[in-house]
């Protein structure tokens, strides 16, 4: 469609990056980048190489901002939203190198702070409205990824319908009111009876990952944790860790445990944080970043 190559070339003339994105799934890579004109028709050809995953696809500028993660609890109609929290999405520190399922986060992201009531007020109600006026009502928890650009104005990068990890790791533990009786109230229409408390704590957590990932990595190495001196407001969390036959705790995955910290400030959760790791061991290693929080 000459309406593709053209969107992407005005882009372009406003001194921006253009995005296409496929539709359907393609294995994390259906997205494409340029920044000159020539890359557009380049672009072009890699969506057209993609087959069905990109019978569709969307053209968009692309920004360059700080970005957050922010749930909501939707019961069709009300809302009830969790602190905001950021992800660490790269394998290396001063988010360096490729993209993984996550190398850590912290909650509350101070790069939010004051803008809670804008991003709930013309983001998440203004979507959960939408969704009713669609007629496609949505309970469930709504994953807002979006992104504060330097004038501070807000841009929606995706919704999820879940929630994300490893945010959940540093949101869920906050959350005062008994769990279940959040999901009973979602699922009755009735969280506008509900008041969501959270605690005023700050959390971290740091993912422990294979050697090698998020490229090919090793399995089977013996993972041994030191839960006995593990300092007091941590916990570490499994994830890629399965059970040999001789009974040995031993990975399985790329991202094998995520060590979480709680503290009065993020500062203090990022040195309890990073002691409680030198409690794991991988055997010949793991990697991790040691920015998280920062
Ligand atoms: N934190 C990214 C995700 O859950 O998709």
């Amino acid at each position: 469609d000459p309406k593709a190559i053209t969107c992407g070339v005005e882009i372009i003339q406003q001194g921006k990056t253009a995005f296409f994105k496929a539709r359907g799934l393609y294995e994390g890579k259906g997205v494409v980048s340029a920044s000159e004109i020539q890359g557009v028709f380049q672009a072009f050809e890699r969506m057209q190489g993609m087959g069905k995953a990109s019978e569709q696809f969307l053209v968009e500028e692309g920004e360059v901002g700080e970005e957050f993660s922010y749930y909501a609890l939707v019961d069709g109609k009300n809302v009830l939203c969790l602190k905001s929290a950021q992800d660490n999405k790269r394998i290396f520190d001063d988010d360096k190198g490729d993209m993984t399922g996550g190398m850590g986060a912290h909650a509350p992201a101070l790069i939010t702070q004051g803008l809670e009531e804008k991003i709930e007020e013309e983001i998440v109600r203004r979507t959960v409205e939408g969704l009713i006026k669609e007629e496609t009502p949505y309970t469930g928890w709504l994953y807002v990824g979006g992104m504060v650009l330097p004038n501070k104005e807000l841009k929606v990068i995706e919704f999820n319908s879940r929630l994300g990890d490893p945010e959940c790791h540093v949101l869920l533990p906050g959350i005062q009111n008994k769990y279940l009786d959040l999901v009973e109230a979602a699922l009755a229409q009735r969280l506008d009876q509900v008041k969501l408390v959270q605690d005023d704590l700050s959390r971290i957590c740091i993912i422990g990952a294979s050697l090698g990932y998020p490229g090919s990595y090793e399995k089977g190495k013996r993972v041994t944790i030191d839960y006995d001196n593990l300092p007091a407001g941590t916990h570490v969390l499994s994830a890629g860790i399965g059970m040999n036959e001789r009974g040995e705790f031993v990975t399985i995955g790329g991202r094998i445990f995520s060590v979480v910290a709680e503290a009065k400030t993020i500062i203090e959760a990022m040195a309890l944080g990073y002691q409680a790791m030198e409690c794991c061991q991988v055997e010949g290693g793991f990697q991790s970043r040691s920015d998280i929080g920062l």
